[in-house]
């Protein structure tokens, strides 16, 4: 054949395939989810994230340098709460010696460049395993807003970097905002989960915080009046240009994979940082299909990182960011 254009040309050898790659990860995109748990000495695996572990407060400080060390930059923390702390309104949340303050003072002090955010949302507090205030049958908007504003200030006097609402609740971005402000956090960043779908993914995670929605009558067994619709795209823009309006400085789109047509969108239209969260159900789906031999996991853990940084994410949250910075070398 006469072909003037052969496009196999800039895929010959792995050399000029690298000087043509149009995506690339390397360790500041990723966000490092920790789950922190009561007590010392701890170390559990979470049975539904193989290779993932809930640790104890004495374990942060080398694990935090470790993943600075590795060239990370960032961590989210969550904390797993025992149930006799739990109440419908929270309380536990804005406990300047909770374990959550506790957490991020101690990372803080072993490793202080390293970037700390913390989720904001009521759920591993709540008595009935959701986001926000119960009343009625129902999660209480702007009762939950306020709520989450005293915990973001509570999480930045511990001396967190940047809290990250994931509650779904409407206008606490910019409550968050005032509220930080108000007290002289004005240096205190928001990445606020602005589109956060209603997800079957989450599953793994509520097992690692024990914080599912629990079966009640006065309460609705799922999380679908506050997170999206996963059918729905426009309300993803609405969101986002809300979040942004109100003040977050980092948007993120919540789970990745399936969510990657969002992504894309969100990108082509904002000009702040967009975050993925690949979630906990994305991450053992890999672990189980691997561990049958099913699947590579380094090869498809990769394909899938990079997949979500070519959408248009800048930012993964990712349970594989340690794997997948070994794996780069
Ligand atoms: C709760 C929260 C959830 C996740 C992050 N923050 C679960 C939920 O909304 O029920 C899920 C993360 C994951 O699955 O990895 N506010």
């Amino acid at each position: 054949m006469e072909l003037r254009k052969r496009n196999r040309r800039l895929r010959r050898t792995e050399a000029i395939r690298s000087m043509t790659r149009e995506t690339h990860l390397s360790p500041a995109n990723f966000i490092v989810p920790l789950f922190v748990t009561e007590g010392k000495g701890i170390r559990e695996e979470i049975p539904s994230m193989p290779g993932y572990y809930r640790t104890s407060l004495d374990y942060l400080a080398a694990e935090a340098r470790e993943l600075w060390n590795m060239g990370l930059r960032s961590v989210l923390l969550f904390v797993k709460v025992s149930d006799r702390l739990k109440d419908n309104a929270g309380t536990e949340a804005v406990n300047p010696n909770g374990l959550m303050q506790r957490a991020v003072a101690t990372i803080k002090d072993a490793c202080p460049e390293l970037w700390v955010m913390t989720d904001v949302a009521l759920d591993p507090y709540s008595s009935f395993g959701h986001d926000g205030i119960v009343q009625g049958g129902e999660i209480v908007n702007d009762a939950t807003v306020a709520v989450l504003g005293e915990m973001s200030v509570s999480h930045a006097r511990a001396g967190a970097d940047m809290v990250a609402p994931s509650d779904m609740m409407d206008g606490r971005v910019a409550a968050i905002r005032e509220s930080l402000d108000r007290q002289g956090f004005s240096n205190t960043g928001i990445m606020s989960y602005s589109a956060k779908y209603a997800s079957a993914f989450y599953g793994p995670f509520r097992d690692a915080l024990d914080s599912a929605p629990v079966a009640d009558v006065s309460a609705p067994s799922d999380k679908k009046t506050y997170q999206m619709d996963p059918a729905n795209r426009l309300e993803a823009l609405k969101e986002v240009r809300a979040d942004i309006e109100e003040g977050a400085d980092i948007v993120m789109v919540k789970p990745g994979l399936c969510y990657l047509d969002i992504v894309r969108e969100i990108r082509n239209e904002v000009v702040v940082p967009v975050a993925v969260y690949q979630v906990s159900g994305e991450y053992a789906m890999l672990k189980a299909a691997a561990a049958q031999g099913w699947l590579d996991h380094d090869a498809v853990m990769m394909e899938q990182l990079l997949a979500i940084r070519r959408a248009g994410a800048d930012l993964i949250a990712s349970y594989f960011a340690r794997d997948a910075i070994k794996y780069l070398g």
